[in-house]
């Protein structure tokens, strides 16, 4: 990867090339270097306050919230504060987090009445302490982790900082990559083209022996079966999935 200096901005094609080399390098490309640069780039490279799809999954992901609580509650991998904005409402204290900074610094502005929100910036795998959430929200954030053991430090991490009775909201993609609305049936060969090429980097990146990403069935899978957690509620869409779980 390449060292990003302060105040160094990279374009797109620079931030692909990033991953191209490091899956080259059969090194993980999505490390914080990677978000910080990308957000560089241009502000809201996943396009989310335009996509209509973006608002739907905020919306599935709100609506499996049980009602009537105002949560002490921790937002990881917030990017530019969109969905903060959203959760806010429902919260009593929320600490939003993200690795890039200059996400943290757009989501402060974005966020700005909300005087309940604070942002941390760090990888969800080094934060420590006692259990002191009763809510934790992760979304699009586990198929950046480098494998099946980040994944699983950060289940244990999270685990830890949930309280007795707390709810881990885990909002995944089903597919791999961006995605964009179009007709029902246009969408449906769109999913399996995307199915297709995904397969075919797959077997290519385990070719070399670079790392995969996983999707949200495997993703979710590893919270559904852990013992400290149960499974209250989920929303299957055909784009997303949404998994509503409980600290025992
Ligand atoms: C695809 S964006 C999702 C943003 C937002 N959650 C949403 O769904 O609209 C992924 C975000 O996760 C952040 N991220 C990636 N790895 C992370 C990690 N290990 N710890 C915390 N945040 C991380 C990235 O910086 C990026 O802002």
């Amino acid at each position: 990867m390449i060292p990003i200096t302060p105040g160094q901005r990279l374009t797109k094609a620079g931030v692909a090339a990033q991953v191209i080399r490091s899956i080259i390098g059969r090194s993980w490309p999505f490390d914080s270097r990677h978000f910080e640069a990308l957000y560089r780039a241009a502000p809201d490279p996943w396009h989310v306050t335009v996509k209509p799809n973006e608002q739907r999954k905020y919306a599935a992901t709100l609506a499996l919230l049980p009602e009537g609580c105002s949560y002490e509650a921790m937002e990881v991998g917030c990017s530019e504060g969109a969905f903060t904005l959203l959760l806010a409402p429902r919260c009593k204290s929320l600490l939003a987090m993200d690795v890039s900074a200059t996400a943290l610094e757009r989501a402060r502005g974005r966020n700005v009445e909300n005087r309940h929100v604070n942002f941390l910036c760090a990888d969800v795998r080094r934060l420590h302490g006692e259990a002191q959430f009763d809510l934790i929200t992760i979304m699009e954030v586990l198929y950046y982790l480098p494998g099946a053991e980040a994944v699983e430090e950060a289940r244990r991490t999270v685990i830890q900082l949930l309280r007795p009775g707390g709810y881990l909201l885990l909002t995944h993609l089903q597919g791999w990559g961006d995605y964009t609305p179009h007709a029902r049936g246009l969408q449906k060969l769109e999913h399996g083209i995307k199915g297709c090429c995904r397969c075919l980097i797959n077997v290519g990146l385990r070719a070399i022996g670079a790392p995969i990403m996983a999707r949200a069935p495997e993703l979710h899978a590893s919270f559904r079966n852990t013992p400290e957690l149960e499974v209250m509620a989920e929303t299957i869409d055909p784009e997303f999935q949404v998994l509503l779980l409980r600290r025992t």
